[in-house]
């Protein structure tokens, strides 16, 4: 236990002190902590065929990666879309390893300026994979430049001010651009049509987090059961990186409680202490779901009386705990207000009362409750 702790809290001391505030986990971010940086990067999968799951996009990539190899050009540019943790950047490290090609990193906000933009592109060698992470946070005139060198591998230099202004036109190599975004939506059709191919990730099965998770165990030299994998997996929710995340407070728990080999019961124990339940909910979700089954029969309630109910910002409880939620088929959305889904009762072992079903259904009114 020599490395950094993950925001160096002691989960043990947030919860005795009983009124803190229902934070979000930090064990279940999807979001890598920077100091998590290094860990994540020992574990990346260095070529395709190590990369676990994402089956539809691994042989599309393959494809495209052989045509080009075949073809001898650089391989045509790649955009990564998909949710944070579920291997956009590790695939553009296995795109430029697997072309045997030297990789450039950077990233949309640091390329506020065209002149950031073109002092890469001219710097650039033959065939280079150039990987830009959150794409679609770059500045307009960076990403007009970018068209160009994208297209015709050619950008002009602008030299000069105001009516002497110049451009020169500077020829590029061919290189390999690939982009990664969590926010597909938010990038400017002419920008995502250069793209010659664009990977939808998708969240991962357990069957998969689960060979993830062995990959990892063997690499960090842990014995797990069957069981014991499956555990972690299930609580993962579909995201290589938590599920990474979880396996190392696991074999914290394990080294401190002299566990040798983790099974299912080591798992779970560990997880519960941090709060992660079965289904990788974590406090602030589970108080949402119980506030709703418990407190409003299981709704309809507006977010704004939910989220007092839980003492959260109703920002919180709407960005933070419902996507969860809400793809879990945990918690409903409807224009009456939030209601408890008939699984969310399960999960809490409870039974849904038939006037729960009904009430889901009744015209209900949101203002009068939130005033
Ligand atoms: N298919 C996979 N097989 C094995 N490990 C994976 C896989 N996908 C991701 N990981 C692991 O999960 C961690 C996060 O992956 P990565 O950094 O590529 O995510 P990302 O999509 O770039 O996230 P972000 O949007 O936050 O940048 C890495 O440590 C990586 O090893
Ligand atoms: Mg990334």
């Amino acid at each position: 236990m020599t490395e950094a702790h993950d925001g160096g809290q002691l989960p043990g001391q947030i919860s005795l002190s009983g009124q803190s505030p229902i934070r979000p986990s930090a064990e279940l971010a999807p979001v890598a902590e920077p100091e998590e940086r290094d860990l994540e990067a020992a574990l990346r999968p260095k070529t395709l065929d190590d990369f676990v799951g994402q089956e539809r996009v691994r042989k599309q990539l393959a494809l495209v990666l052989a045509a080009s190899k075949i073809r001898g050009r650089s391989a045509d540019h790649v955009l990564m879309s998909g949710p944070p943790g579920l291997g956009k950047t590790t695939l553009a490290m296995i795109i430029a390893s697997e072309m045997n090609a030297p990789l450039r990193i950077s990233s949309g906000p640091a390329i506020q300026h065209a002149g950031d933009l073109a002092a890469i592109l001219s710097s650039l060698t033959e065939g280079e994979v150039l990987f830009l992470d959150e794409i679609h946070r770059m500045s307009r005139p960076a990403e007009e430049m970018l068209y160009m060198a994208m297209e015709d591998f050619r950008v002009d230099i602008i030299v000069g001010k105001g009516a002497g202004a110049t451009a020169i036109p500077l020829e590029l190599p061919p290189f390999t651009l690939v982009g990664a975004t969590t926010r597909a939506g938010l990038l400017p059709g002419p920008l995502r049509d250069r793209f010659g191919f664009t990977g939808h990730l998708e969240f991962y099965s357990v069957a998969e987090l689960e060979l993830v998770l062995r990959r990892s165990a063997g690499m960090m030299d842990l014995k797990l059961t069957s069981a014991g994998f499956s555990e972690i997996a299930g609580r993962s929710r579909g995201t290589p990186r938590i599920a990474n995340r979880l396996l190392r407070r696991v074999r914290d728990w394990a080294l401190v409680h002299g566990v040798e080999t983790i099974d299912a019961r080591t798992a779970s124990s560990a997880l519960d202490m941090y709060e992660v339940d079965a289904r990788g909910l974590d406090r602030l979700d589970r108080s949402v779901l119980e506030a709703l089954v418990n407190k409003f029969n299981g709704g309809p309630v507006g977010l704004s009386t939910l989220a007092i109910a839980v003492g959260e910002e109703p920002e919180t409880v709407e960005t933070v705990a419902e996507p969860f939620l809400v793809r879990e088929g945990l918690l409903g959305r409807t224009p009456r207000g939030r209601i408890a889904m008939p699984a969310a009762w399960v999960h809490l072992g409870l039974r849904m009362p038939a006037n729960a079903v009904a009430a889901a259904m009744l015209p209900y009114n949101d203002d009068e409750l939130d005033g």
